[in-house]
């Protein structure tokens, strides 16, 4: 079959990459994908908003299945529009993907079925908001979040150990930075512990965790500076053990599965789970409906199943016969971003070494990366994501790093520390 990968990061671009060593894909396009995409599969230039445009290529290509990586068109409903039409689709139709996003929604969703989650308040207006920080304060809590409730690219959350931060980033949400969803304010507990990224693929009625993983959302080494879409991953993440996992399943991917069903929400894709394993249990901090980026990168360079089959099965309906292997290895994917992200940075520089760094044996996805003259340059905030794999959580660094060090730009940047949690524990 022919199959169509919706998206232009670093996850398309693995998941592209994936799909195209199956034996049941004829072909790959990506929509509307990047430079590093294109070397590996075919791009069309049709952007991920486009739907109907993307549906007419889907028939006109006779697309067997088309899967959706980013929660734009998600949310959007391009998993409505491809029904309606009756092509095969990966994801959740419009009204699933309001678990992405609205916060507001998922909170809803997570009190009404049981998922263990942050307690938390929907403010509209400013002042209720700080008051409400100041007495969370005086009450003695140690700190508190301030989400902004819609899309904001991983960038609209803070996490504030001291009012003034707290009243900051209420500001900073009202003042309009994140556009509507700026204007409805979630206030939430902060917690404290290790986070990890439970992906599962759900049909509406099976439930099938993929490997574990770890995100670094912080932009610096050692968890500092502020949140981005994430700097680095790896898979799988020792802090998922086999007994936090059965938790997980209990009270959070088996409770999801019969949330969606009893709220009839049609869900064929991947829900991603933001796991924070407290002192108190497990805590669901977000719901995403689509792959985790970077997490992709380094979950999908483990799997040994033909994700092609895997992606279909779902799509229609037939999850209960998938079974998927992974590899005994560990993962690690490097995030190589432009200076200045997560705020302003420059575009444009060209980009050397990547050839060299997929030499050593890793893979160079592409995130934020176009042509000009010839030269492959940085147009995004996150522009590569260096993966590689090892026996262990050692060799996996050694060997990720080595491949990262061959590449350069003007002004790049990445963390010196991704897997540094798994390395402590080793
Ligand atoms: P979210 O987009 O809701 O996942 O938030 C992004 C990141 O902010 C999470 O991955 C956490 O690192 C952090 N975060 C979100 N909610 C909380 C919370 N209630 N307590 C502590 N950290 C949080
Ligand atoms: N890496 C975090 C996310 O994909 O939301």
């Amino acid at each position: 079959m022919k199959v169509l990968v919706v998206g232009s990061g670093g996850r398309e671009h693995t998941i592209s990459w994936k799909l195209a060593q199956s034996e049941s894909v004829e072909k790959v396009f990506c929509a509307p994908g990047n430079a590093g995409i294109a070397l590996d599969v075919e791009c069309v230039n049709i952007g991920v908003s486009e739907l109907d445009k993307l549906a007419d290529f889907a028939e006109a290509k006779e697309i067997g299945l088309t899967v959706v990586g980013p929660e734009v068109p998600l949310c959007a409903g391009i998993v409505d529009v491809f029904n309606e039409r009756g092509l095969k689709v990966f994801g959740p139709a419009k009204a699933g993907a309001e678990l992405e996003g609205s916060k507001s929604f998922a909170k809803d969703f997570m009190n009404k079925h049981n998922i263990p989650t942050a307690r938390s308040q929907v403010f509209t207006t400013e002042q209720p908001a700080v008051d409400y920080v100041n007495s969370e304060f005086e009450a003695g809590e140690k700190g508190i979040v301030i989400k902004a409730d819609g899309l904001a690219a991983g960038k609209g959350v803070f996490v504030a150990l001291n009012r003034e931060d707290a009243i900051a980033g209420i500001k900073e949400c009202f003042s309009g930075s994140f556009g509507e969803s700026g204007y409805r304010v979630l206030i939430e507990e902060c917690l404290f512990g290790e986070e990890a990224s439970i992906l599962a693929l759900t049909d509406g009625k099976t439930i099938m965790p993929l490997a574990s993983s770890q995100d670094h959302k912080r932009l610096l080494d050692g968890d500092g500076g502020p949140n981005t879409g994430g700097m680095g991953a790896y898979s799988p993440a020792p802090v998922v053990d086999d007994a936090l996992m059965a938790k997980v399943d209990e009270e959070v991917l088996q409770r999801f599965l019969k949330g969606i069903q009893e709220d009839d929400l049609y869900f064929r894709g991947i829900i991603y789970a933001g796991v924070m394993v407290t002192e108190k249990g497990i805590k669901i901090l977000e719901f995403n409906v689509r792959f985790g980026d970077p997490e992709t990168q380094a979950v999908l360079y483990r799997l040994e199943s033909d994700l092609a089959d895997a992606m279909l099965k779902t799509a229609e309906g037939r999850l209960d016969e998938v079974e998927l292997q992974w590899s005994d290895d560990t993962a690690i994917c490097v995030v190589m971003a432009s200076g200045g992200y997560p705020a302003t940075y420059e575009k444009g520089h060209t980009i050397s070494g990547i050839e060299a760094a997929d030499a050593t044996g890793a893979k160079v996805f592409h995130a934020g990366t176009s042509v000009e003259n010839g030269n492959i340059v940085n147009t995004g905030g996150r522009v590569l994501g260096v993966t590689a794999k090892g026996k262990d959580i050692v060799e996996a660094r050694k060997n990720v790093y080595n491949a990262v060090e061959k590449i350069d730009w003007t002004d790049t940047f990445y963390r010196k520390d991704i897997a540094y949690r798994a390395l402590e524990r080793a």
